[in-house]
């Protein structure tokens, strides 16, 4: 039965959390895996969180099944948080799904039912989960340019040049705020101009936001998706609450598709609670109820968005304090970048024989694209990547 099985190679991430953690040196820097941590390396579970998880265990009388949907006071009050008011409520259809992934996964799916030879166009890099299971589905990808080796900022005359090529048909997938791996985004009038393109070939956005919060601000990271979705006639958005609400191992998602047309919307409800029934039935129902409740308790969202807002700060600040550092130790300003960009992750833009002595020489681990995550850092370990940095010779 199982003969034709064949190992997979270990996914790059978990291989380098497990190589951190088989080191014994006490003096390791941790900036592979994406989650957020504090000054310790400590990933705590955010106050509201807390409350929330103490209210409901007060107040929760049953665990009956919600709806193939999710309950639909999940899908409000994140389509409000993603989106504004930015399109009209009842232009969206919405499922709850097991993380962002979970909406990756069935956006996917999505396409590939109504346009089974879409192509997708995918940024140069993207999160590698994004290819994988585009693979896995078979479908089809193709890569657009994005991050600039040279200026460690976006490629953006590249970009546009490849997004033409794209046609009626296909999908064009975004990140919405903070790029993973490489931190590297576009600005508002950037971001109109791909409007333009989408608009003159027909390509249909999809975007993933799973950092919203930690760029520069819970509203204007949102910016561009709202003003992607009010701009295109159809568009499909995938957003984690993994990472905004820290709660990872929850699994909470949310995949909406927008239509400018009511019976269009109609039918997206439909096939998506038809996909959530075919793959797992219910989506999951604590971290999404959790949310609910901060997002809809004034308290509650305040004492979130106040702590969220503390970690996107912090994170900030170790850039600047890594890009000074750099500065000062290099005499160039040629690690600027490191200030510019947003969320959890750089994009050093160097070779993986540099990154591999870092890890051998200094114990820092980073991804061999050269991605770190910068909430792995904190006061004391700043200085010591910076001098590793510059002694690699980056
Ligand atoms: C770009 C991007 N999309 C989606 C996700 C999904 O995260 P999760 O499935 O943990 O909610 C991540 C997480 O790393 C991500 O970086």
């Amino acid at each position: 039965m199982f003969e034709r099985l064949q190992t997979r190679p270990a996914d790059a991430i978990l291989a380098l959390a497990q190589m951190y953690r088989a080191d014994p040196r006490s003096t390791k820097i941790d900036l592979g895996v994406g989650v957020y941590k504090d000054a310790n390396g400590h990933t705590p579970v955010m106050r509201a969180v807390k409350s929330a998880e103490h209210k409901l265990w007060e107040t929760q009388d049953t665990k009956v099944y919600t709806s193939l949907a999710g309950d639909p006071a999940f899908s409000d009050a994140m389509i409000a948080l993603v989106l504004g008011d930015a399109v009209a409520r009842d232009s969206v259809a919405s499922v709850a799904t097991p993380g962002g992934t979970g909406a990756v996964r069935q956006a996917f799916e999505l396409i590939r039912m109504a346009q089974p030879g879409a192509r997708f166009f995918v940024s140069d890099p993207t999160w590698p989960n994004h290819i994988s299971i585009l693979n896995y589905l078979e479908m089809n990808v193709e890569r657009y340019r994005y991050f600039s080796e040279e200026t460690r900022g976006v490629d953006f005359d590249g970009m546009l040049a490849d997004l033409k090529t794209a046609r009626a048909g296909d999908v064009v997938l975004l990140h919405g705020c903070c790029h993973n791996p490489t931190g590297a985004n576009l600005n508002l009038t950037e971001w109109q101009a791909v409007i333009d393109v989408l608009l003159e070939t027909g390509a249909v956005p999809m975007i993933d936001i799973a950092y919203q919060g930690f760029g520069d601000g819970l509203e204007e990271d949102a910016a561009a998706t709202r003003l992607v979705a009010a701009s295109v006639p159809e568009c499909i958005i995938a957003a984690s609450c993994s990472k905004n609400f820290g709660i990872y191992r929850e699994r909470t998602g949310i995949l909406m598709a927008i239509s400018h047309n009511t019976e269009a919307r109609k039918l997206h409800q439909d096939t998506l609670a038809f996909l959530n029934r075919q793959n797992y039935s219910f989506p999951p129902d604590h971290g999404a109820r959790l949310v609910t409740m901060i997002l809809t308790d004034d308290e509650l969202r305040a004492d979130w968005k106040a702590e969220l807002e503390a970690v996107r700060t912090s994170m900030l600040d170790l850039r600047q304090q890594l890009a000074d550092e750099l500065q000062r130790l290099s005499g160039s300003d040629r690690f600027g970048f490191l200030a510019q960009h947003r969320g959890m992750f750089s994009r050093l833009g160097t070779t993986p024989d540099k990154v591999e002595t870092m890890r051998e020489k200094n114990g820092i681990y980073m991804i061999g694209d050269s991605r770190m995550n910068i909430a792995g850092l904190n006061a004391e370990t700043v200085p010591v990547l910076a001098k590793a940095i510059v002694d690699a010779g980056v």
